[in-house]
């Protein structure tokens, strides 16, 4: 991703439509996420008003934002790396469009369904600047995955290279690849605090060989949230051996980093898999697998088909019967991204993050880069909490400069205390839902705001985080006998 990134207000609309073919009706476009005939489209609370600022520490902006979801009662919760809650726009139109399918059944199925399916299809092409004809819905980044790595016609000997902490359903399907094929595996050391992108790049070329088949890149690492630049990597894979087919796990950078699938594509990327119901905030259940074309026939899918051609798309797609109202509500799941802006989300979730992590150095930087540092919030936000990376105790498991390498997530470790234990700490001492990870490479707990979470929430995290660090706060309750 460009560094200057995070301080940009980005228009991937304008850039990704220029790349839609001609194929495309307008009128397929105007009919996807219309609400069900005599319901008006819910509306979201975004501020539109010129004066209302969107900079990533204004509360006024930010907490009307937030009003659109529902959080829950009795906890903070800054585990948001699971899935999204949608806004309360998003929830109405989907049970409104559920409504519809639940009353009109099978008349909907047999004589709307079709039409649903390619409104939606071509929306998400055009707001990623894919060709409709390049993008299946699947249920999840899981399923997408698994139809590119099930689907490939493996040869003893193939090799693959994956990353040392891509996701674990990933790292499952390539184990079992490898004990039905007798393919190997090549696992890069990715670094956590890396001093440039080549050192990453490198961790992942230098194992490509003669027999190298498949690269696989998880472009936000979830247990870290490290962006890698699978851009710089896909070129310099491409440039030594441009058979290799690279495919990209998408779960966590879909509409969270302003990077979009159209540039992964123009850098050679052959497969993207992704979640919606992540940073979306589409209803659980809908992920998407983009292809590029030349590759779609020689991959199997996971479900038989001979229905649809080999060079198809759709043939990645037959699941049976499903719930078309949460691919009806991508159009409106898109309209609340577009109403936020990708650099605004993006900075504001970086934000969060920097404030709960409290580096002085992190949060001037990015206060000056957006020309903010010396506005009296920003100040006042900066002066309440404390830098946790001075304590020994503390050890911050993400990268923290440049911008360009993460954005909401980031998992930290306390010393004594084992992941769960702090997960649990931070929940019966403070009210704060996170999650422990225990990985081979990565322990701690991981902490994921959200568009609902506060700066408020954040500065909680930090102050019970000092609290650990510094007031020595037992982390067991003594046994009771
Ligand atoms: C990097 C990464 N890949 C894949 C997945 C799986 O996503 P899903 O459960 O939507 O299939 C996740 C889930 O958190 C993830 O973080």
């Amino acid at each position: 991703m460009k560094r200057k990134h995070f301080i940009q207000t980005f228009s991937a609309t304008a850039l990704g439509t220029a790349l839609l073919p001609q194929s495309v009706h307008a009128d397929t476009l105007a009919n996807a996420g219309k609400p069900p005939k005599g319901k008006k489209s819910p509306e979201y609370i975004v501020p539109q008003t010129p004066g209302v600022s969107a900079a990533p520490h204004n509360e006024v902006f930010w907490g009307a934002v937030a009003k659109n979801f529902t959080r829950p009662e009795g906890f903070i919760n800054l585990e948001n790396g699971y899935f999204s809650h949608q806004p309360q726009g998003t929830l109405r139109f989907h049970n409104d469009a559920e409504t519809t399918i639940n009353t009109q059944t099978s008349h909907f199925m047999r004589t709307a369904q079709t039409q649903a399916i390619e409104a939606a299809r071509t929306t998400f092409a055009e707001f990623q600047g894919l060709m409709p004809e390049e993008v299946a819905f699947t249920r999840n980044t899981t399923e997408s995955l698994n139809i590119v790595i099930m689907g490939t016609q493996w040869q003893p000997g193939d090799e693959v290279i994956l990353g040392d902490q891509d996701y674990g359903s990933m790292v499952e399907a390539f184990q079992q690849a490898v004990a039905r094929w007798t393919i190997r595996l090549n696992v890069a050391e990715v670094p956590m605090h890396p001093n440039s992108d080549a050192e990453i790049i490198r961790a992942y070329t230098s194992l490509i060989t003669p027999r190298t088949k498949m690269l696989h890149l998880t472009q936000m690492v979830n247990l870290t949230g490290q962006l890698i630049p699978v851009v710089a990597i896909t070129r310099e894979a491409k440039r030594i051996n441009p058979n290799i087919f690279v495919v990209v796990d998408a779960a966590h950078s879909l509409a969270h980093t302003p990077l979009d699938l159209w540039e992964l594509r123009n850098a050679g990327v052959d497969a993207i898999g992704g979640s919606l119901h992540k940073w979306l905030c589409n209803p659980i259940g809908v992920g998407f697998l983009f292809m590029k074309q030349k590759n779609i026939r020689e991959i199997w899918p996971l479900m038989g088909d001979i229905s649809a051609e080999r060079t198809d798309i759709r043939k990645f797609e037959h699941q049976g019967t499903r719930p078309i109202d949460s691919l009806q509500t991508i159009a409106k799941a898109i309209e609340f991204h577009r109403l936020i802006g990708s650099a605004n989300k993006y900075n504001r979730l970086t934000y969060l993050k920097l404030l709960w992590i409290g580096n002085k150095q992190a949060l001037e930087t990015f206060g000056k880069g957006l020309g903010i540092l010396n506005d009296p919030q920003y100040q006042a936000n900066m002066n309440a909490v404390t830098n946790l990376t001075v304590f020994d105790s503390f050890k911050l498991q993400s990268p923290l400069l440049p911008f360009s390498r993460g954005g909401a997530i980031a998992t930290a470790a306390l010393n004594g205390y084992t992941p769960s234990e702090l997960a649990q700490t931070l929940m019966s001492k403070f009210g704060i839902f996170t999650v422990g990870i225990d990985h081979p490479v990565v322990r701690g707990v991981r902490v994921t705001p959200h568009l609902s979470s506060s700066a408020s929430d954040c500065i909680a995290l930090n102050k019970a985080f000092t609290a650990l660090c510094v007031d020595l706060i037992p982390h067991l309750e003594p046994q009771k006998n």
